[in-house]
């Protein structure tokens, strides 16, 4: 079965209004593939969601950057899985490094998010990776199964999730991993998945990479058999994006 590209553009906490419409205005004038090759999703800080997906191509999709582990109520500051549901936001991005690791958010945390936004009916694109010492120290499988591993344990279906594997020293450093190294980790986690999960699972869950993705390393990237797409950060802000899209032809 085939896996469709997936392009997730993650603006992290970015943006005025004004460079979130020229950002816009970049993405609904490129010339892109259509939605049957690659599926495109960005994500906007909350408060600019509205305005992103009133305005933005049909075709292309938004995701919340974040929401909460359970249904919402008294939790100053948070943003419930119900909340993005009823402003029919359809996806989420969970476990990203950034609040693994400044916000503290621990494997089984991450779990029982990405499972109560599912239980909710969100779609969630789910971050996995490890870090330069991590990666030294030869345990980038035992750490990147850890964090799957507490996600398969919390789900039964994986076909709203799109896992993302960002090794954090490849995170805004410029540093990309190669595309032996991408399609190393991709290639394992997809063998993880099937003795974990189901040979369905495996063969259909795409499995995107993310860390200083950009126009020029994009196509050798997407190349790679088990790299599906990418979620990029910088480049999400620029044109170049929209030669990212194009990689997935
Ligand atoms: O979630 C995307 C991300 O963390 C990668 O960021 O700026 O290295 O493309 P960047």
């Amino acid at each position: 079965m085939g896996r469709k590209f997936f392009v997730g553009g993650n603006w992290k906490c970015n943006g005025t209004p004004e460079e979130v419409k020229k950002i816009v205005s970049v993405l609904n004038e490129g010339q892109v593939p259509s939605s049957d090759v690659v599926e495109v999703v960005v994500s906007p800080p909350f408060v600019f969601l509205g305005l992103v997906k009133s305005s933005l191509r049909p075709g292309f999709h938004v995701a919340a950057q974040n929401c909460w582990v359970k249904k919402g109520g008294a939790f100053t500051g948070e943003i419930s899985a119900e909340m993005l549901v009823n402003l029919e936001i359809p996806w989420v991005i969970l476990g990203h490094s950034e609040r693994r690791l400044i916000l503290n958010e621990l494997n089984e945390f991450v779990g029982d998010k990405v499972a109560y936004a599912l239980s909710q009916g969100l779609k969630v694109i789910a971050c996995v990776g490890e870090t330069l010492e991590q990666r030294e120290a030869g345990s980038t499988m035992d750490v990147v199964a850890a964090q799957t591993k507490a996600i398969a344990d919390r789900v039964s279906s994986w076909s709203n999730i799109v896992l993302a594997y960002e090794p954090v020293w490849a995170i805004g450093t410029g540093k990309v991993a190669t595309p032996a190294q991408a399609q190393e980790v991709h290639f394992e986690l997809r063998k993880w998945l099937l003795a974990n999960t189901s040979p369905e699972i495996a063969a259909a869950t795409r499995i995107i990479y993310g860390g200083s993705v950009n126009g020029a390393n994009c196509k050798e990237l997407a190349a790679q058999p088990d790299v599906d797409g990418f979620l990029v950060g910088g480049a999400s802000l620029k044109p170049e994006f929209i030669d990212i899209i194009k990689s997935a032809e």
